[in-house]
């Protein structure tokens, strides 16, 4: 085949689809707006030096009103081989405007970031946050709670104000009683007054609860005592009172001699000498000597407790109407110590005002 057959037959059969493909196109006029739409949203995007400017080129071009958008409205009126030509233009063009004005929103962002952070100087020792700590007393109480809830007490509470008949009547104390006087008990003009011990939320819970009952009460109590390096006029305290059938004074041993290991070790001692109190019978001063109580040389009084005396059933039963606290029926024990006595022994603090006063210095050692 000669060389010109074979041009004219190249001719025939590529022209027309290099017509439609490369010249045509050229000729679609909506085409060449979309381009220059592109450049010019393109560069108006380098220009912009802030966010209010970029919202503002961004509605320009692609808001329903803008440039773009409004190419697309046009494109209704295309002819119909137009149509996916400039259409896939134009999703192109709404695509790369799109990327463009996410890179420059976050180059802008990047920007404002470091020049908030411009001033701060990294290399600067940080700032110490101060951050608390539980009172001793409290941490104190804390163990002891602990210790309790695992032979099965419960936590209970009652009031500060209390009613003389709670506070000693029902427990025993006669009427002539010297914690009754004026000068040891804070009393308020309506006849209530401050607790003088926690004994009295016993009451209350064998008031509100039918036995058995096993309980600790931690709290504060009131004495008008004259304050000083041993007395303050408001301390704290920790009530136990554990009420079956047939509980007896080796259960009350059984659970403060391992209640006082548990709290200052295996070598604390318990030594129960016989004592008094209107509510038990019989009654025991307890002390301790262990090596946690400052050599262990010592016996230290740390508690009081006893065999709940049958007149405080009686007066709960007389209160309660029943006779689930028949004296004949249940038994029981009780016990109470002071928490700000027995942390200034722990920690050796010579003076129990430290403990109220609030000092940081103080305070500070025991975090
Ligand atoms: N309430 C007594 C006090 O304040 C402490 C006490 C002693 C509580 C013997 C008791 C107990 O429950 O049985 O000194």
């Amino acid at each position: 085949m000669s060389d010109i057959l074979r041009a004219v037959l190249w001719l025939c059969y590529f022209a027309p689809l290099v017509l439609r493909n490369v010249v045509r196109p050229l000729e679609i006029p909506m085409l060449n707006s979309l381009q220059t739409l592109r450049t010019a949203a393109l560069a108006e995007l380098d220009q912009v030096a802030d966010e209010t400017a970029l919202e503002a080129v961004r509605i320009k071009f692609l808001g329903r009103s803008g440039s773009i958008s409004a190419v697309s409205e046009q494109m209704k009126s295309l002819p119909k081989e137009e149509k996916p030509r400039v259409g896939k233009l134009l999703n192109e063009i709404r695509t790369a405007v799109t990327a463009a004005i996410a890179e420059r929103k976050a180059a802008l962002e990047t920007q404002r970031d470091a020049a908030a952070l411009a001033d701060i100087d990294v290399t600067l020792p940080g700032r110490p946050f101060p951050t608390g700590a539980l009172h001793p007393i409290t941490q104190l109480q804390d163990r002891a709670i602990q210790i309790f809830r695992r032979m099965g007490f419960a936590l209970a509470d009652g009031p500060d104000i209390e009613t003389e008949w709670h506070c000693f009547d029902a427990l025993n104390t006669p009427a002539d009683h010297p914690a009754r006087n004026e000068q040891d008990t804070f009393y308020l003009p309506d006849g209530h007054l401050l607790r003088t011990h926690t004994s009295t939320v016993q009451i209350r819970t064998m008031e509100s609860s039918a036995p058995p009952i096993r309980i600790i009460a931690p709290g504060a109590a009131y004495r008008r005592d004259e304050v000083d390096a041993t007395h303050l006029a408001q301390f704290n305290q920790m009530e136990g009172l554990y009420v079956d059938e047939r509980v007896t004074v080796a259960d009350l041993k059984g659970t403060l001699e391992f209640f006082f290991r548990e709290l200052f070790g295996p070598d604390a001692r318990c030594r129960f000498r016989p004592h008094f109190f209107p509510f038990t019978e019989p009654s025991f001063e307890i002390d301790i000597k262990a090596t946690a109580l400052g050599g262990g040389e010592r016996w230290l009084e740390l508690a009081g407790c006893g065999m709940v005396d049958p007149a405080v059933f009686e007066a709960v039963s007389r209160s309660r109407g029943d006779d689930l606290y028949d004296p004949q029926k249940v038994s029981g024990f009780a016990f109470g110590f002071g928490l700000d006595r027995l942390a200034m022994i722990l920690s050796g603090v010579p003076d129990i005002r430290l403990f109220a006063e609030n000092d940081l210095r103080f305070l500070r050692q025991y975090r």
